[in-house]
């Protein structure tokens, strides 16, 4: 094959039955090559507690195919809590993709909210927002760059942070960009990620965030867990008053 022959996306089964693609832009997997579905339960949906809340509200950097998404869906399906997904994405993989990685059953993929962002998915670039909603499940997906969209203030339960990595997505990393994150934590909201790189810890305690790492998903150390104190005080966007 001829460098100009190399596929955009190329769908990697991995080691616990679930499916990734690997990113021939960023050079990288867009999920754990040592296990996809494991690592969006271990790291994002038990993570951040997601599990656990009687009605979570979760924003995503970046959607990505949809791995974290289906995760997330299957828990509150299972435990009938509703939930909001809230995920922005700059460069949408094409519908073929994120369909060939889900495959059929199982992992949210039986669930009509699937079914639903799938029809609804752009079939080229993509702009504006999709919504979609069905059995207690909502999922906004703004088709934008996070670094520039408004975030939402004090709105989420569980933010994941699951930008591709630092050395190859360096902006979704920065200390002023994950400080912007950390105003988009309800009070005692925890943020979750991958990467337990010094610089990252250290930016998301810049943030004010209680930052935790613990046993990472199989193939990594550690993953991080930031949490927003309880009786933290939600401010409008832009509001700088000391
Ligand atoms: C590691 S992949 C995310 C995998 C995804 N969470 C999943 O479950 O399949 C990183 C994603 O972040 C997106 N991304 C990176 N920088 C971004 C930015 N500045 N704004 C919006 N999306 C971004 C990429 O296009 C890519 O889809």
């Amino acid at each position: 094959m001829t460098r100009d022959e190399t596929p955009a996306f190329a769908v990697l089964l991995t080691p616990d039955g679930s499916r990734t693609a690997h990113s021939a832009r960023y050079g990288e997997a867009y999920g754990s090559r040592h296990g996809a579905a494991a690592q969006a339960r271990h790291v994002f949906v038990e993570g951040t507690g997601t599990h656990d809340h009687p009605a979570p509200r979760v924003l995503e950097v970046g959607f990505g195919l949809g791995v974290n998404f289906r995760a997330t869906v299957a828990d509150a399906a299972a435990r009938g809590a509703p939930l909001h997904y809230r995920a922005y994405e700059f460069d949408p993989a094409p519908r073929a993709v994120l369909r060939a990685v889900a495959g059929e059953d199982g992992q949210g993929a039986d669930h009509p909210v699937w079914a639903a962002l799938l029809a609804a998915w752009p079939e080229e670039g993509g702009r504006g927002e999709l919504e979609v909603e069905a059995a207690g499940i909502r999922a906004t997906v703004t088709f934008a760059d996070v670094l520039s969209a408004d975030l939402p203030p004090g709105w989420a339960t569980a933010l994941y942070l699951d930008g591709f990595s630092p050395s190859r997505n360096p902006e979704v990393w920065t200390p002023d960009f994950v400080t912007r994150l950390a105003g988009t934590l309800a009070p005692g909201g925890v943020l979750g990620t991958y990467s337990a790189a010094g610089h990252v810890r250290r930016a998301l305690t810049a943030a004010g965030l209680r930052v935790e790492r613990h046993p990472g998903a199989p193939g990594k150390r550690e993953c991080l867990r930031a949490i927003q104190a309880a009786g933290h005080e939600v401010r409008a966007a832009g509001d700088t008053t000391p």
